[in-house]
């Protein structure tokens, strides 16, 4: 089934190929953009926080440990701003920042330590990279499918929704109840200053409670509190750090350089037999104004590719429902189409930040896309320990209905063309002025599409 990108019915643009691109001469500047793409937009334009911006308070809340139970674990804890590093030698194993947990990249494991010793998550961290482009999570009556959200369950609207959750999750940061987290905003005299700066909120009103359950009857300014608190998140998250666009995808696709033979190949592939950008869309767009929109290589829908169960992860959770496990799609959904559900993730950065899939249950680009090529082909095995796991066969799926089995399962790629697939992934990772050492693009450079403040996309 081909799919609609989730910005394109509001942009009006035709796709445009990217050879068409790279004949119109490169980079293609932009001008200012019209009134639809306006509303898309973000206002920010600086790559990292500016000193005095809500984004600088974001920054800081983001990176703050005493906004969990026990003052250990910071949004930063699990989408790390730093390169994961091998354990024994210390050396960088990853050539740009994922913002996933380099724990799990550093110790193969797939879920994330909890502010509570000995809880951890179900889920694998995704990157924070790029979630600023999700669309609010909606059901699009044209193509009949739900598209965009947070999570892989996309259960959270949009970013700043989403940043509410993580300090009241147990196994997260653990804080019993909003009041308390805006209590421990209290104790810190940059932050009462803040939130009378940007939202007008003194803080100081605020009777303190740092242990009020979630059931007590908090002051009316609690939850106006918290929600300016995920709003300064939310803002943060839309930097151009977590939205660089400078991939060696994207200084190819503006001219400034060309793929190898094997990326190149792989490009090809991914668009055609492997069917991948089926999902993960890989044609630019074109905004109103001409102007050019890069790829986010998803289309924010939801889909069960046959992920199987990752007994790996502490306590063996039950399988994972998904889009169609949560109460209020379950609600609209009889016939049960959207369980086992997870959202197309995006493939930028996808080279540093694994494992892969909902549950981790894939260590590498090499295992995920042997599974894409032969799921259905190769023959069966217990579990992800299985000596054999992706190498005599796959198990079964975790969820089994709705498993994908059109675009998906046998792929009929050779290794070699496996081989191209991954290495076309790997142009993916931002930073590349950074890692590819590469003469067309000097150190330093930003993004090939930084011509006006940013951004001259959504
Ligand atoms: C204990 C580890 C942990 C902490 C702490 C944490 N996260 Fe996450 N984050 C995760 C996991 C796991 C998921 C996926 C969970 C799910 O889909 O249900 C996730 C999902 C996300 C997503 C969704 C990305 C997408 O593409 O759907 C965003 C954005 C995010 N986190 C931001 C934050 C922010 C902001 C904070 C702090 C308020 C935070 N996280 C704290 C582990 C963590
Ligand atoms: C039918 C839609 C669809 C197609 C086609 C598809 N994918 Fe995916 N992809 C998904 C979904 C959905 C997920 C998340 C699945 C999950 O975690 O359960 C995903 C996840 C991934 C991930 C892991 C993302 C992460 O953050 O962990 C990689 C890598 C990936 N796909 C690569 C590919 C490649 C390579 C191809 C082509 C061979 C491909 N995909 C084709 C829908 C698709």
């Amino acid at each position: 089934m081909a799919r609609i990108f989730g910005y394109r019915a509001a942009l009006r643009g035709a796709a445009l190929s990217i050879a068409a691109v790279l004949a119109s001469g490169g980079a293609i500047a932009a001008q200012d953009p019209s009134p639809t793409l306006k509303q898309l937009l973000f206002p920010q334009s600086a790559v990292t926080p500016v000193k005095g911006t809500v984004q600088e308070l974001g920054s800081r809340l983001f990176n703050d440990q005493t906004l969990s139970l026990n003052s250990n674990q910071a949004c930063e804890s699990c989408h790390n701003a730093s390169y994961a590093r091998h354990p024994v030698t210390g050396k960088r194993i990853t050539v740009a920042k994922g913002f996933v947990d380099n724990d799990n990249i550093e110790n193969g494991t797939a879920v994330s330590d909890g502010s509570v010793p000995g809880l951890f998550g179900s889920l694998n961290a995704p990157m924070v990279v790029y979630a600023a482009f999700s669309p609010a999570f909606h059901w699009d009556e044209e193509e009949g499918l739900y598209i965009g959200g947070q999570f892989w369950n996309g259960r959270a609207s949009n970013l700043a929704e989403q940043a509410a959750q993580p300090f009241l999750n147990p196994v997260e940061m653990a804080m019993p109840s909003k009041w308390a987290v805006v209590t421990r905003l209290k104790q810190k005299p940059r932050y009462i200053n803040d939130f009378k700066k940007f939202f007008g909120i003194d803080l100081r009103k605020i009777a303190s409670n740092e242990l009020a359950p979630a059931s007590a009857a908090a002051p009316p300014l609690v939850d106006v509190a918290y929600a300016a608190m995920t709003d300064a998140i939310a803002s943060f998250e839309k930097l151009r750090m977590f939205t660089k666009f400078n991939s060696k995808f994207d200084f190819v696709l503006a001219g400034y350089t060309s793929f190898t033979p094997l990326e190149a190949e792989g490009e090809q592939i991914f668009n055609g037999k492997a069917m991948c950008n089926a999902c993960h869309i890989s044609d630019p767009d074109v905004a109103p104004d001409g102007s050019l929109m890069p790829p986010m290589f998803t289309d924010f829908t939801y889909d069960n590719i046959g992920v199987p169960r990752n007994v790996n992860i502490p306590g063996d959770p039950a399988p994972n429902l998904g889009l169609g496990g949560r109460a209020d799609v379950a609600a609209a959904d009889p016939n049960g189409d959207e369980i086992g559900k997870h959202k197309v993730m995006t493939l930028r950065n996808i080279a540093v930040t694994a494992p892969y899939a909902h549950n981790g249950a894939f260590r590498t680009l090499e295992q995920i896309t042997h599974f894409y090529n032969t799921r259905d082909v190769l023959g069966h095995v217990a579990d992800v320990n299985d000596p054999g796991f992706g190498v005599t066969g796959w198990p079964d799926p975790e969820v089994l209905p709705n498993v994908n089995h059109d675009e998906l399962g046998d792929l009929g790629l050779t290794p070699h063309e496996e081989a191209a697939v991954v290495a076309f992934m790997r142009t993916l990772t931002d930073d590349y002025d950074q890692w590819g050492k590469d003469p067309k693009v000097p150190k330093g450079m930003l993004s090939p599409f930084a011509t006006t403040p940013f951004p001259a996309f959504p």
